[in-house]
């Protein structure tokens, strides 16, 4: 969702706040702007709806020039994607200008206060109040202090924000805030810097500050970074991380675009993430900051998530209960928070999956389980994230940023991730000993080389991918953990091709969406040589018989399956039928690609899709 960022320093701050946005377009968004301190003691600023790349002409073409400012891409919530809801806001002198990612809720009841007082609203959205609620402070006690201004102005919003705000009579200042959404600072010989996340920083520095809800810092040209905590004491010694991402990690390097970039990255991905888990004592997972005792007590584990990352959960749960014997329950966070009952036990688990660590949802749930006494456990891709920094426990996936809207690599490696989960609690608790959890382990080493292998069946793909031309609406259907399989293929390719699909356990089907089925219509199917492979044979002959065009997802040398079908994408043998999704899934990512690629569609940037859902 919406992007922020901010510089003040030596050099010229249009350039680092339009490679800054540019690098923060993969969290969806669909308008920009910039705002600076002109020379001549102004503000400065070029808004549009419409993508960077459009902001950066016009900025050219505006001649934009000054050593402070504020960018923004903005992802519409309150008012129409329009040139004039773009931020950066500004207040009714010209003087103040602000950028916002989050939600104001209280924004109508401060709007009809502010406009009694006066003020003049130039656009339908919630962040504007905050430019005028600074403007008040400005001109009341707080004047020649900004730091101030902001905070007076902040303790009146509710909601969530992550906001940079400039003012023209303090040139050269910069002061960012958090409550609720994704902010980091930077300090250099350069200047400072701050952005919603590590991703525009890794080119400046290796090095960024992390700050709290309600902290506040002040930025400045020499690059000093002062944090001042909610209590307006200064923090001396703010939360840092390390970036250990190369800037090159989020370019293209040669590839068409991020999705295949990163589909082609899951192997390294998996094996930097199963890399020395295997000790004297079986799986060593010490993120989870739990010892044996503890872990072997736990009796119920509730996994909570959204979109790509629950479909991680289900998996989770399935791998969890037939291995570690103790009951999950999966919940899409966004239904959880709202559940009057949740059924915790003293020794409950909650376990959190998010790629970006920043989902508001998933973020709540947390807060909510932690609140009743449970320990929570992250699974997530970014370190410094809120989830990583909330919770008791942090797995860090090491997939490596994740650029493409649709999540491809941080999907199977957050299923290994919920794998060794799955064996260090049955190693725990007994329910497995060391010698089956370590032909486990050697198992999901096999991993990384199937996928590779799937990879070099893409034409399979590109093949299968053709039957969709003329296909309004797709089926997919799988068994067992396979049914996943299935949602997740689903998921990929509605988010990237906008073609309408539908996934179901491939038993349900006769109990309604058979009705759809009609010569030419696509189905995949997933039935790899597992338990059920016989039951969801009789599913696809079921389809076959009503015209249906199947596309199956079979491993080596089934006859049964090539005999049966025209289109199928192969998987190599899978030693263990709980582990066929992480390859399996390969298939449906390069095939959802494929389709979305024929149709025109961008693939990286999905139309109203954000990486990183902030708001709830
Ligand atoms: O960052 P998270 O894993 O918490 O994100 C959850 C979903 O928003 C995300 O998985 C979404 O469904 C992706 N676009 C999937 O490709």
């Amino acid at each position: 969702m919406c992007g922020v960022v901010g510089y003040t320093g030596k050099n010229q701050a249009v350039k680092f706040l339009l490679d800054g946005l540019q690098t923060l377009e993969y969290r969806g968004y669909d308008s920009a702007g910039v705002e600076v301190v002109s020379p001549s003691g102004n503000l400065h600023g070029v808004k549009c709806a419409g993508r960077v790349h459009t902001l950066a002409e016009r900025c050219q073409a505006a001649n934009l020039v000054g050593t402070c400012g504020i960018g923004h891409t903005r992802w519409a919530t309150h008012g129409a994607p329009t040139d004039r809801n773009a931020h950066p806001h500004t207040d009714c002198s010209g003087r103040i200008a602000i950028v916002h990612n989050g939600i104001i809720e209280n924004y109508l009841e401060l709007k009809r206060y502010l406009m009694e007082r006066g003020h003049e609203f130039k656009s339908d959205t919630d962040s504007e109040v905050i430019a005028h609620l600074i403007e008040e402070a400005w001109n009341g006690a707080a004047r020649g202090n900004l730091v101030e201004a902001v905070r007076v102005a902040t303790e009146r919003l509710e909601g969530s924000w992550a906001l940079a705000c400039i003012c023209a009579d303090v040139p050269g200042q910069l002061v960012v805030t958090r409550k609720g959404s994704p902010l980091v600072v930077a300090s250099t010989t350069d200047g400072a810097y701050a952005a919603s996340d590590v991703m525009p920083l890794a080119s400046v520095t290796s090095h960024v500050i992390q700050l709290n809800d309600y902290d506040i810092a002040l930025l400045t040209p020499d690059g000093a970074v002062k944090v001042y905590d909610h209590d307006d004491e200064e923090v001396h010694h703010p939360d840092t991380i390390d970036i250990d991402w190369d800037a090159s990690a989020a370019t293209l390097g040669g590839y068409a675009d991020f999705m295949a970039k990163e589909i082609s990255e899951q192997p390294e991905a998996i094996e930097r993430l199963l890399k020395d888990r295997l000790g004297q004592h079986g799986i060593e997972l010490d993120e989870l900051k739990m010892g044996n005792k503890d872990l072997a007590q736990i009796d119920r584990i509730f996994v909570i998530a959204c979109g790509t990352s629950y479909h991680v959960g289900l998996i989770a749960k399935i791998i969890i209960q037939t291995w570690a014997k103790i009951p999950v329950f999966c919940e899409y966070a966004s239904e959880f928070n709202y559940e009057d009952e949740v059924l915790v036990t003293p020794h409950t688990l909650c376990v959190i999956i998010t790629q970006s660590g920043e989902t508001a949802d998933t973020l709540t749930a947390a807060r909510r389980m932690k609140g009743m006494g449970c320990k929570v456990f992250a699974i997530t891709n970014v370190l410094g994230s809120s989830a990583a920094r909330e919770s008791d426990g942090t797995m860090d996936i090491q997939a490596g940023p994740e650029v493409c809207v649709a999540s491809t690599k941080a999907y199977t490696a957050q299923m290994v991730a919920a794998v060794l989960l799955a064996l260090r609690l049955a190693q725990a608790n007994g329910s497995m000993d060391q010698q089956e959890v370590e032909r486990h382990y050697r198992d999901l080493q096999q991993i990384p080389d199937l996928i590779r292998e799937v990879l070099k069946r893409s034409w399979q793909d590109q093949q299968a991918a053709k039957l969709f031309r003329n296909a309004h609406s797709a089926l997919f259907l799988g068994r067992g953990v396979n049914s996943t399989t299935a949602y997740e293929g689903a998921l990929k390719l509605k988010e990237i091709s906008y073609l309408h699909a539908e996934a179901y356990p491939a038993g349900e089907m006769k109990h309604g969406p058979i009705a759809l089925l009609e010569p030419g219509f696509p189905v995949v199917a997933i039935v790899p040589a597992d338990h059920v492979h016989d039951k969801t044979l009789s599913n696809i002959e079921e389809c076959i018989a009503r015209g249906a065009q199947v596309i199956a997802v079979a491993t080596d040398g089934d006859e049964s399956v090539a005999k049966l079908c025209q289109h199928v994408l192969w998987v190599p043998p899978v030693p263990d039928e709980l582990l066929v999704p992480i390859v399996a899934v390969v298939h449906l990512q390069i095939l959802a690609r494929y389709v979305a690629r024929a149709r025109g569609c961008d693939v990286d940037k999905p139309r109203n899709l954000a990486k990183s859902v902030t708001v709830e």
